[in-house]
């Protein structure tokens, strides 16, 4: 009897151990699942052609684009935008700014800031590659690349924007055009252009 009793608590104490076990492989599995869907946008850029990865504007490179941006108007693409940052300072300093990034988590981000904020209003972030985005409509465009992609970048604003359109490189310069400003230095370093055809 009394082992019948034993057995009998025992299975009780194992069927809660494993309601609890299955509870926390799921919590365990579904946080796994949630965290790699937030980390791939920022993983993938490895994988691509270019690896551009999200590496945000520090406070002097947004003051050397502001620097950069004095008496300008008009339309402003940042070109892979990231948090937003430079679109929203952009916004501030009274463009019409528009932003294209390839990461789904900070264009989601970013739109969430826009909405937010009255100041940002206006601003829109497009979803998509690059190299697909037309620059055509833009007579102000900022990158913040990397070294490898700046040949390729140059050749696709020469190809794409209007004459007296400014670019603003952040970091890495376009390697021909001769720059008409460089603000800052070191990793901070700015540099305008002005497309003269
Ligand atoms: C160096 S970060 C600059 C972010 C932002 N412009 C700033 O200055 O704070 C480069 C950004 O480009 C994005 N990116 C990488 N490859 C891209 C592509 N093919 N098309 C659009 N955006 C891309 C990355 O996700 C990253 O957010």
């Amino acid at each position: 009897m009394d082992a019948v009793l034993l057995e009998t608590s025992n299975t009780k104490h194992n069927t809660k151990l494993s309601s609890f076990g299955k509870t926390l492989i799921y919590a365990t599995g579904g946080l796994a699942v949630g965290v790699s869907v937030i980390c791939i946008p920022f993983v993938s850029p490895a994988i691509r052609r270019v690896c551009l990865p999200y590496v945000p504007a520090t406070t002097e490179q947004l003051a050397g684009v502001t620097k950069a941006l004095a008496g300008r108007n008009g339309r402003l693409l940042d070109v892979g935008s990231g948090d937003g940052r430079i679109v929203f300072t952009a916004a501030k300093l009274g463009f019409k700014a528009d932003g294209v990034e390839l990461n789904s988590v900070l264009v989601y981000y970013s739109r969430l800031a826009a909405l937010i904020n009255p100041l940002y209003r206006g601003t829109r972030f497009f979803r998509r590659d690059l190299w697909k985005f037309d620059l055509k409509p833009y007579n102000n465009i900022v990158i913040f690349g990397v070294e490898q992609m700046m040949n390729e970048f140059e050749r696709k604003v020469l190809n794409e924007v209007k004459s007296d359109t400014v670019i603003v490189a952040c970091r890495f310069p376009l390697p021909n055009m001769v720059p008409v400003e460089t603000i800052g230095h070191g990793v901070d370093t700015v540099w305008k252009y002005v497309v003269n055809r």
